[in-house]
């Protein structure tokens, strides 16, 4: 049998065979060190989480950022990123002047990696990010909601969204939509589009605290004409 690679030709059998055996090693270890990165970095405190709910962390791209902050600008009341991540959100909502901003985030690394980036950005102590398991999180007092979460978790969402949120509220989903309700506006395209909720009721205007206080025109009725980006569309 002709060999074409005069290595393999001159190595014999033997040694092929422990070339392979080698391969095999290096695989496994790869695969070992993979798993060591991932138990010990990104799953822990997910413990106790039912597999089905535990979504990885993938962070928001500086587009859907951008488009998160185009549907929720100007609006008033406490602004939550549920399962934040790094905190890129929460923090370029803060900056934008969506106050409070808090970010709720199992993983204690990423919990961690925020406080960090926060600090760095001046902003400590002005951003809040909390290691809490975003499915006990009450939202009672949340209307600006940003969600970007795996598509096996939205169905169990949409629960606790309508069942929580307040009335005048808005959910704004990236990624993926969320898969039974009706958005009231998409901003952005493919990967970075983004899809906007509003949980129907009276409007709400900022009081001297920051809580929204009183009925207003604008929230609950049909989005005003925007940027050319945001494609607006009213369902109910
Ligand atoms: C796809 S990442 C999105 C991160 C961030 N929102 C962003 O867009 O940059 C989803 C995040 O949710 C977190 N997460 C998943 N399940 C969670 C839970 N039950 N409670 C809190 N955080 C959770 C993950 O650790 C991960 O950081």
């Amino acid at each position: 049998m002709e060999h074409e690679d005069p290595a393999e030709a001159f190595l014999g059998p033997r040694a092929r065979r422990l070339r392979v055996v080698e391969l095999l090693q290096l695989a496994a270890g790869s695969g070992l060190a993979a798993y060591a990165v991932w138990a010990l970095l990104l799953q822990p405190g997910f413990r106790g989480v039912p597999l089905r709910l535990q979504v990885p962390y993938v962070g928001a791209s500086a587009r859907q950022v951008e488009h998160v902050l185009l549907l929720l600008r100007g609006r008033p009341g406490k602004t939550v990123d549920l399962g934040s991540g790094d905190g890129r959100i929460v923090l370029a909502a803060h900056r934008c002047g969506l106050r409070p901003a808090v970010g709720y985030e199992l993983n204690p690394w990423l919990v961690r990696l925020a406080r960090l980036h926060a600090w760095r950005a001046g902003c400590a102590g002005r951003v809040h990010y909390y290691r809490q398991d975003l499915w006990k999180v009450s939202l009672k007092d949340c209307y600006n909601v940003s969600v970007f979460l795996a598509p096996s978790v939205l169905p169990l969402l949409e629960d606790k969204l309508r069942a929580e949120l307040p009335p005048g509220a808005r959910v704004v989903a990236g990624r993926f939509p969320l898969p039974t309700w009706q958005p009231v506006a998409v901003a952005g395209e493919g990967q970075d589009c983004v899809w906007a909720y509003d949980i129907p009721g009276a409007g709400f205007a900022v009081s001297s605290s920051g809580v929204p206080s009183k009925a207003t025109p604008g929230l609950g009725s049909p989005p005003v004409p925007g940027t050319p980006t945001i494609q607006a569309g009213w369902t109910q």
